[in-house]
């Protein structure tokens, strides 16, 4: 394992220690002095046009890419650069404000200011970044920019679409562009590995030093000797798992930009459930239309995990913001306490739900085998793309040995059956929720979310 130069030179004390014995006008200096912490990888050059950093989980590459974007508009190289997250909340929480983010790391004096009226991010010193989430590709057109950072890409809904533009935002100056990801084996991400200048690869592990024990612990515990982990730690790009019921080639195959159809019907379906052990606490929650055209279109995969209230709004949420028919929800995990959660939900945020019950009867695995069929017939398209629920779908074998709980895919699973196979095992509709919906003018009003974030499309 490499390590900082800080480290080098004071082998013997650890940095924080040397950092505490120093005068105070260097104690201050010393935090934003990224050559002395960076390990040699994570100083990224400005030579090359354009840049991977594929990574496991917490490897620093957020960290890296802002004293990056930093350092090169300190010394003026960069005055005009366009930063793209996955979602306008990544920016807000990762990109700039976490404790790796943009704002974060800049000295007082220095810190860029983020405009929240027109997306910008400020430098005192006059240079100015076009703030962009990667839902929306069309704000990237007519830009004029010399840098990019394009954070956690194998998450992008609409990747490809968002990369190809970025070359037509160069101006005059030479462009450079920053990829950061921990990998996913989409197509973008063999792409920008197979056409980048300059790429640094690396696990989770390297940057061991830098987090507690507690975080460590726990990405061990979830991920160690998994498939999953060979990604998420050791940034392998995994190829299709034998047997599974999914393949990456299936899904890329029916993959469109936008759901191009009129809907006949949608469903949202919920999966609270989390089975044993250490995720039980994610919630599935994944939007489906029935199109005119016969053909099943994956609209959201709205999946969270949050306490009872926070998921019933999220699925209420999805509900609305699709116009869906129902929503679906397993009776097996929780009984009724799941509606009860999602009427509150809908009462809460002043709409009203039709909800349907739905009950397994049959095992995982041949309630998925059908649906797997249909997307085998190139029936199932998903509109963008769903990196986490595609990991478990690709993940998602009859023997189960590869995941503890594919919630995702057990919501997708539940919503492509009850909209295409028309055998679900269905419990009636819900008394207390039944009736017309009615969708308020205003029926998401909820102080601690940001409306305008859930009205993607
Ligand atoms: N060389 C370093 N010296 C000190 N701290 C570091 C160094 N590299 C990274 N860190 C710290 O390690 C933590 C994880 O870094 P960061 O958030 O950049 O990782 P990441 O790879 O982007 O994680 P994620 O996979 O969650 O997006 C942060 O607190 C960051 O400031
Ligand atoms: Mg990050």
């Amino acid at each position: 394992m490499s390590r900082s130069l800080l480290a080098e030179v004071l082998a013997d004390r650890t940095p924080e220690e040397i950092v505490a014995a120093l005068p105070p006008h260097l104690r201050d200096y010393l935090p934003y002095c990224w050559e002395a912490w960076a390990r040699p990888e994570q100083l990224l050059p400005d030579t090359a046009r354009i840049m991977l950093l594929l990574a496991g989980r917490r490897f620093g590459k957020t960290r890296s890419a802002a004293e990056w974007v930093r350092s090169r508009v300190e010394r003026g190289v960069a005055r005009q650069l366009m930063i793209i997250a996955p979602t306008h909340n990544d920016l807000l929480t990762d990109m700039l404000n976490g404790p790796s983010g943009l704002i974060t790391r800049s000295p007082p004096g220095a810190k860029p200011h983020f405009k929240t009226t027109d997306n910008t991010l400020n430098w005192p010193n006059g240079a100015r970044a076009i703030c962009l989430s990667a839902e929306e590709p069309e704000r990237t057109r007519g830009k004029e920019v010399d840098t990019v950072w394009c954070d956690e890409i194998a998450a992008w809904r609409y990747g490809e679409e968002v990369w190809d533009l970025i070359p037509f935002c160069a101006g005059q100056q030479d462009m450079r562009i920053l990829a950061t990801t921990t990998p996913k084996p989409t197509p973008l991400v063999r792409r920008i590995l197979a056409t980048a200048n300059h790429v640094v690869r690396g696990s989770t592990f390297d940057n061991s030093a830098n987090l507690s024990a507690e975080v460590l612990a726990e990405l061990k515990q979830k991920h160690d000797g998994t498939r999953l982990g060979r990604q998420e730690l050791y940034a392998e790009i995994l190829e299709d798992v034998p047997g599974a019921l999914w393949s990456r080639g299936m899904l890329e195959s029916a993959r469109v930009k936008t759901c191009g159809v009129n809907l006949r019907r949608v469903v949202v379906a919920v999966d609270p459930s989390g089975g044993a052990g250490e995720d039980n606490d994610e919630q599935g929650i994944v939007a489906v239309g029935l199109g005119m055209d016969g053909h099943g279109y994956v609209l959201e995969d709205a999946s969270c995990k949050l306490s009872p209230d926070g998921w019933g709004k999220a699925a209420v949420r999805a509900y609305v913001r699709h116009q869906a028919d129902r929503i679906l929800w397993e009776r097996n995990f929780g009984g009724e306490m799941v509606e009860h959660v999602i009427t509150t939900a809908a009462k809460e945020l002043g709409v009203q739900v039709a909800t349907r019950e739905v009950k397994a009867s049959r095992g995982k695995v041949v309630r998925a085998e059908p649906c797997a069929a249909l997307y085998e017939q190139q029936r199932i398209h998903h509109v963008g793309s769903f990196p986490q629920l595609e990991d478990q779908l690709c993940l998602f074998t009859p023997s189960g040995e590869f995941q503890k709980s594919p919630d995702r895919a057990d919501a997708l699973v539940w919503a492509i059956t009850d909209l295409m196979l028309g055998e679900h095992v269905t419990l009636g509709d819900s008394p207390v929720s039944m009736g017309t919906r009615r969708i308020d003018e205003n029926p998401i009003d909820d102080e601690d979310e940001d409306d305008s974030q859930w009205r993607r499309r």
